[in-house]
């Protein structure tokens, strides 16, 4: 199949660019498919034509690849729109909220929670994204935990077990056993029974949430499991985190709000990427991380939309970009960047993330002539067509 007619093709390989920056521009493009993968990508005037192939004319709209969304919570029962609206009204976010959704969750079937997330993955779908990560973390019991991670093992491959997320009701002091006690059972018993459907293991090392120590001790025995390493840190004060995962070689770590200069120049020097949430401080009233700081240190940048029903119920990686550019520093190509090849290093993938023969055929078509206009046309439905493995699927 042929895709052709793509008015400007980002490729993110920076050899195709014809105008110099990350995202390998092509203008008047065409994209080559064969089962599933890139073929070939170049001008649509230098297509390889052949008289059986299919031709999808595209009409001169814009091509990204599909974003990949490394960080999301797509599994819960319940809502917290109340919670939302207390904030707007002034009320602080506090990690605690998550025990909330908790109890909506354990009290959920399975099938209930199943039609929940099919109904978020197709909303994602619409909106550009081809490969996203989903984490557990509303269960915080062996079985809860365990099921959630069935559940979102149906749906991506990229299934992360944050049994760390928040200490459980029942553990908390002065009635329950304790945090560390807790943190026995995530690295005991809940681990062994997660690590099966997992690729990766998380902690949010917070204030109100798990310490270093406690998060260290997590994350080694998910390593010693096999699981690759991701945390939640520096969202709603200084802390430990971004130095954790430093320190640990993790693949990301997510929200980096509030960063020493000793964190940015340890994520400089780091193979870990640092991944901005624009969604949880639009719906926290929290400032902005500083992604122009980041870059300008040199160090790499995703955006995902951390997707769950507390800090964060945006599914779109448009409305991301739109709030990374006005907000957080970013140029636009910086922020369509970091939503697609940078979300890609997030979750350490060759395949997602660019559009080069080789690669999965993943990729948004927009209703525009160019990327731009993800940030230039805030809140309007400009993904059209999104194609996962060749294949449109929204
Ligand atoms: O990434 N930071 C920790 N966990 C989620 C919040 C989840 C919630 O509030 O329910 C996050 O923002
Ligand atoms: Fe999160």
């Amino acid at each position: 199949m042929l895709l052709t007619n793509v008015g400007e093709l980002v490729t993110n390989d920076p050899g195709a660019d014809r105008e110099g920056g990350p995202l390998g521009i092509v203008r008047d493009a065409a994209v080559l498919v064969e089962d599933g993968r890139v073929a070939w990508v170049g001008p649509a005037a230098d297509a390889p034509v052949d008289a059986d192939v299919e031709v999808v004319d595209l009409g001169g709209r814009a091509v990204v690849p599909g974003f990949v969304d490394s960080h999301t919570h797509l599994v819960f029962g319940g809502d917290r729109a109340e919670e939302f609206a207390a904030r707007m009204s002034g009320r602080a976010y506090e990690a605690g909220g998550i025990r909330s959704t908790v109890a909506a969750t354990r009290a959920a079937t399975d099938d209930e929670l199943r039609t929940r997330l099919a109904a978020l993955v197709a909303e994602l779908r619409r909106q550009g994204t081809t490969t996203f990560e989903v984490k557990t973390g509303y269960g915080l019991s062996v079985d809860d935990e365990a099921r959630l991670a069935r559940l979102a093992a149906e749906v991506t491959d990229e299934v992360t077990f944050l049994g760390a997320h928040v200490v459980p009701f029942e553990y908390r002091e002065p009635d329950g056993p304790g945090a560390d006690a807790y943190v026995d059972l995530v690295v005991g018993e809940m681990l062994e029974a997660c690590a099966p459907f997992a690729r990766w293991i998380d902690a949010f090392c917070e204030r109100g949430a798990f310490t270093a120590e406690q998060s260290r001790r997590v994350l080694d025995a998910g390593r010693a499991a096999g699981l690759g390493v991701r945390v939640h840190g520096n969202q709603l004060g200084d802390g430990p985190g971004v130095a954790l995962a430093v320190e640990l070689g993790a693949a990301s770590v997510d929200h980096c709000t509030y960063l020493s200069d000793e964190d940015v120049a340890a994520l400089a020097g780091s193979e870990t990427v640092a991944t901005l949430l624009p969604g949880v401080e639009f719906s926290t009233r929290q400032p902005y991380p500083d992604a122009r700081r980041l870059i300008d240190a040199g160090v790499t940048v995703a955006l995902a939309s951390d997707c769950n029903p507390g800090s964060s119920f945006t599914s779109s990686m448009p409305f991301c970009i739109a709030v990374a550019v006005r907000d957080m520093g970013m140029t636009p190509a910086e922020a369509v960047w970091a939503s697609t090849a940078g979300g890609a290093l997030a979750l350490r993938r060759s395949d997602v993330g660019a559009l080069r023969p080789g690669m999965r055929a993943d990729l948004a078509v927009l209703d525009a002539p160019s990327s731009i206009h993800l940030a230039y046309r805030p809140g309007v439905p400009i993904v059209t067509q999104t194609w996962k493995d060749g294949r449109r699927v929204a």
